[in-house]
């Protein structure tokens, strides 16, 4: 019988999951499908608590569904459970939902691939915004042994949130003090939606950055955002966003499908063309 998994959030129109699975379902040959499913946040609840019921052998969860449907998990991932958020439920034999968190490992994945030996000796990371996004990057970092995750927020109210939620390796500053901050840091990451097609670029003064720091974004469209050209053109090593998105489906599709899918070039080279 065909197994059906799906993406599902409110809105899913955009979503590039289902190329990354259809890919690896037809390279794999595996007798499956993955679909889009709009469910509005008023039915979050009941969908994702049915989620057996709907033909599904598990799904994706996005925006702004991330958090309701980890309370109807019977049970979550040590990265789900600190992050209050999932992003894969999958449905057990006797009809139980599970659910993981797989956006940190997506982040750290897309480095380890990117930058191999980037974590080696890291001590400072400073992390630019305080939304989902940064919520992943943060408890990845942390789990990773990064001593200090320093958050800077434009609402610092929710970088203090966030640094709450994990605790005495987080700190906060302002996004005033930036530049200063940077000349300690041996990585960058940008966060926020800023540099975003469509969205102003971020501009941040880079001078202080060590030269040897790894800069990288979560936004991937464009693939060469204006903070990544300028680290680049001053000599960083830089990570474009794309990876992160590719390397959070791979747990997906395994614990769906059965077999650990590769991101490979081929792979990055179909998402490129439908950017
Ligand atoms: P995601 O899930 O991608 O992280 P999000 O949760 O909506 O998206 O978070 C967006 C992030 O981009 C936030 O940190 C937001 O800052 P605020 O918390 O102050 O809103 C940041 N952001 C968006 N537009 C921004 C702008 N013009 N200047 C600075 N930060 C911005």
């Amino acid at each position: 019988m065909t197994r059906r998994a799906a993406i599902t959030g409110y809105p899913v129109s955009h979503s590039r999951s289902p190329l990354i699975h259809n890919h690896w379902l037809a390279l794999h040959g595996i007798d499956g499908s993955y679909e889009r499913i709009a469910v509005a946040p008023d039915e979050a609840h009941c969908f994702y608590e049915s989620l057996g019921d709907q033909g599904l052998v598990g799904c994706n969860v996005t925006v702004p569904n991330k958090e309701v449907a980890a309370e109807v998990c019977a049970t979550l991932d040590e990265a789900a459970r600190a992050m209050g958020a999932v992003n894969l439920l999958w449905v057990e034999g006797d009809g139980r939902v599970h659910g993981a968190n797989t956006d940190g490992f997506g982040f750290l994945g897309n480095l380890d691939q990117m930058a191999p030996g980037w974590d080696n000796d890291l001590r400072e990371a400073v992390v630019l915004g305080a939304g989902g996004a940064a919520r992943a990057i943060v408890w990845a970092l942390l789990s990773r042994g990064v001593k200090t995750v320093t958050i800077v927020n434009r609402t610092r109210s929710k970088a203090e949130e966030l640094c709450a939620r994990f605790g005495a390796d987080s700190k906060v500053a302002d996004w005033g003090e930036v530049a200063d901050l940077l000349g300690s840091a041996g990585l960058l990451v940008n966060t926020t939606s800023l540099g975003m097609q469509g969205q102003p670029p971020l501009e941040i003064d880079l001078s202080a950055l060590p030269v040897s720091a790894l800069v990288t974004d979560a936004v991937y469209a464009p693939l060469e955002t204006p903070l990544l050209a300028a680290a680049r053109a001053r000599g960083n090593p830089v990570v474009d966003g794309l990876g992160m998105l590719l390397h959070q489906a791979v747990p997906s599709f395994e614990r769906w499908f059965g077999v650990r899918p590769q991101v490979t070039e081929d792979l990055r080279n179909l998402l490129l063309a439908d950017l």
